[in-house]
């Protein structure tokens, strides 16, 4: 196979303009989805892509794509990339890196005359965070067919703007990009991330060769009592959903409570209204975010959480809504050993572990033989500022995916 040898220095400049477009304190970003600095991080990208002949295109779902031509007519597109959205409080790495890398694998494949028999198409997937429009990866279940994208329509977001009306300003304001029908089943999908855990750079070894992804389960739950004079409305008339909050929290603890520490539980978004320190809260509205590698358990102690929560409150009403519901799934042998393969090929230390966010592969699974690669992150932190890879660690992850990918697409 031709030598191919990715530049992890124009890779690092091109994350680190990225990183502008939305910079928080701490060297942090907050891009949301189908914002105008989305917009900006899209056409920043497309730019890069032109530079080296790739095709533009936009789905239904506004996912972005970048297509190189492979020698082959008509062979199925092995495809890499992530996601270019952040959570509110996110780093400068957690999914663009994925993008960027996969743009940067194929650049060098031109300078040294490789042509690949399938073409290669980098995507960045819509609304993968879910951190303004919940769920997570929409633009990847609808792609999948998991649900099409209008079953997202009326999802709103903290300042009240409807999916439906985001997604039409978006796309109309992409209405110059070629439009590519939604869905597909490509030959292979390999997505490269950071670990977001710590592994990899407690282990020393530079290139996690990911198993799977464990299962995830979103809930919105809405508590409703009335709201009343704090000063003068006795306790045993109240129907204060903030008191019925802290009851449900707790019985979710104990529900939920593992002395393996496998299982992840999180209350991540508390809105009270109506939010004054002088009057009883009527409403409360909480997520509930519940991981676990096993699906049984998944599905046991999700089924659980609403009785759990009616039985803990004790006046308010309750209302619980399942908004995301991922199984588990266990990434294709062939994509797994390619990756491995590459690794080897360039001499480094890999390391096989599963994955604990969720990801886009993981509604790809489905469709055609799925992977991913990690690399390291300082401390596993992530959705977090401080999130930090050494632009070395990024470099070593995109020149082994550049080499799995000119394998799956038959260099
Ligand atoms: C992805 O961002 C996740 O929450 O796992
Ligand atoms: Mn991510
Ligand atoms: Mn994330």
């Amino acid at each position: 196979m031709v030598e191919v040898r990715v530049n992890a220095g124009r890779q690092w400049d091109r994350l680190m303009a990225m990183a502008k477009l939305g910079a928080i304190e701490g060297e942090g970003v907050n891009r949301a989805c189908l914002t105008p600095l989305d917009r900006e991080a899209r056409r920043l990208l497309a730019g890069w892509a032109a530079e080296i002949g790739a095709v533009v295109s936009v789905d239904e779902a506004a996912n972005l794509w970048l297509r190189r031509e492979g020698s082959e007519p008509g062979a199925a597109p092995v495809v890499t990339g992530s996601h270019m959205d952040t959570q509110p409080n996110g780093g400068r790495f957690d999914g663009i890196y994925g993008v960027i890398a996969g743009l940067e694998a194929l650049a060098p494949m031109d300078e040294a005359g490789l042509r690949t028999r399938h073409p290669i198409e980098v995507v960045a997937w819509t609304n993968e965070e879910g951190g303004q429009f919940a769920p997570g990866c929409m633009g990847s279940m609808a792609w999948a067919g998991v649900k099409p994208i209008t079953a997202f329509a009326e999802v709103r977001d903290p300042a009240d703007v409807r999916f439906a009306d985001a997604l039409a300003e978006h796309l109309a304001a992409e209405a110059d990009l070629p439009r590519r029908a939604l869905g597909g089943r490509p030959h292979a999908y390999l997505e490269a991330h950071i670990e977001q855990g710590p592994r990899l750079e407690r282990e020393g070894v530079p290139i996690g060769v990911v198993t799977g992804i464990q299962g995830s389960r979103w809930f919105q739950v809405t508590l409703t009592g009335e709201t009343a004079h704090a000063g003068t409305t006795p306790l045993r008339l109240r129907r204060d959903a903030v008191q019925d909050f802290v009851r449900a929290a707790g019985a979710l603890n104990s529900l939920m409570s593992d002395p393996d520490d496998v299982l992840r539980f999180t209350i991540g978004r508390i809105v009270v209204h109506p939010n004054t320190s002088n009057s009883v809260a009527d409403r409360v509205e909480f997520t509930i975010d519940l991981r676990h590698p096993n699906g049984n358990v998944l599905v046991a102690r999700g089924d659980l959480i609403e009785a759990t929560i009616k039985s803990a409150a004790r006046n308010a009403g309750v209302d619980v809504r399942e908004t995301f519901h991922a199984m588990p799934v266990a990434f294709a042998p062939e994509v797994v050993a390619a990756v491995a393969r590459a690794a080897k090929a360039e001499g480094l230390k890999a390391l096989r572990l599963p994955s604990g966010a969720f990801h886009d592969a993981q509604f790809v699974v489905p469709v055609c033989p799925a992977g991913m690669l990690f690399v390291p992150c300082r401390n596993g932190v992530s959705h977090n500022p401080a999130e930090y890879a050494t632009p070395e660690a990024l470099g070593v992850g995109t020149q082994v995916l550049a080499r799995a990918l000119a394998a799956l697409a038959g260099a």
